[in-house]
């Protein structure tokens, strides 16, 4: 790996091709130096705190590009919790030996706060057709306008091909997909299967900070997806999530934010299910002051 400024922490990865990169500029020349086969660059935004989940479209993004940026960047924006921003994981050493592992061809941007935003961290205001306005944006005040600031720098200093998110947050998908069309970005948003842990819980940075024998346990939350899935040829809305707010009610350490069938597209809650309409069934969950949220497709 090249080092672009003098880390020693870093050193170790001196010996590999891998090349991170800490600053806007470097990145710009680095990017235009290569002579690529055009249409095969790469983007996977990330916020660090590396694993399975985040390798998939790691995987993906190298099975599909020539060249594969991974930014890996805590955005301060984008947390409507102080704490939570806080107590976010930063493990930077790690992941670059998880990315090593994956391939040592990877560009990695890890740039600090004042490398992105100036002296004032603020979200721009977005208009998202609504998107925003249901679930996670209704929970987290602010939340989707510090993920499109972001992902707007992100998309405007890398210009890639494709860049991929996953299903884990199948609003913020959906609301990347409409950022890149409405800002009419040259670029292939690529959605991505969620992976889970053994015991179902959809893998997530956050799931560090919970104890072992909770980790096991949250795997409650995908169970009961399944269940809403099965039920959801046969019984009305209403009926699976009265269904899943019984599950938690009796849950005493897992506590139920929201529950939620809408469809695919507008994010809009199901009223009267319809034929030709995909809907999913989203879900909100704190276990151990920790929020966790999961999805799956309901037909
Ligand atoms: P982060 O939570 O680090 O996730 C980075 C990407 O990995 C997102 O697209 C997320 O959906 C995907 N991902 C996380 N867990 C996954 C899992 N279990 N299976 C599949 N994909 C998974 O999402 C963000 O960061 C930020 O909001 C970001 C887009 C980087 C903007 O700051």
């Amino acid at each position: 790996m090249q080092i672009s400024s003098n880390y020693s922490k870093f050193a170790r990865f001196l010996t590999l091709g891998m090349r991170l990169i800490f600053h806007k500029k470097e990145l710009r020349s680095s990017l235009s130096s290569h002579e690529d086969a055009p249409g095969m660059l790469g983007l996977v935004p990330t916020m660090g705190a590396l694993h399975e989940g985040h390798l998939s479209l790691v995987r993906q993004a190298l099975s599909e590009n020539s060249r594969v940026v991974v930014s890996i960047f805590v955005n301060p924006t984008q947390f409507n919790n102080p704490e939570d921003l806080k107590k976010y994981p930063k493990t930077l050493e790690a992941d670059l030996s998880l990315l090593e592992s994956v391939s040592n061809e990877i560009i990695v941007f890890a740039p600090a706060t004042s490398e992105l935003y100036s002296e004032d961290i603020s979200s721009k205001n977005y208009f998202f057709n609504g998107l925003d306005k249901v679930m996670e944006g209704a929970f987290r005040e602010g939340h989707f306008n510090g993920v499109a600031t972001i992902v707007e720098m992100l998309l405007d200093l890398v210009r890639p091909n494709r860049a991929y998110f996953g299903e884990k947050d199948f609003q913020q998908l959906q609301i990347v997909k409409n950022l890149a069309n409405e800002l009419s970005f040259n670029v292939k948003i690529v959605g991505c299967p969620i992976v889970r842990e053994p015991h179902g819980l959809a893998m997530s940075s956050r799931n560090q900070q919970l104890s072992n024998p909770m980790r096991q346990r949250a795997g409650i939350i995908y169970e009961t997806l399944l269940t809403a899935k099965q039920m959801f040829g046969t019984k009305s809305a209403t009926k699976i999530a009265a269904y899943v707010t019984g599950v938690f009610a009796k849950e005493t350490d897992l506590e139920l934010e929201y529950f939620q069938i809408a469809d695919v597209e507008t994010l809009t809650p199901v009223k009267t299910k319809q034929n030709n309409i995909k809907y999913r069934g989203f879900i909100a969950v704190y276990a151990e002051g920790i929020r966790l949220i999961d999805n799956i497709a309901m037909n």
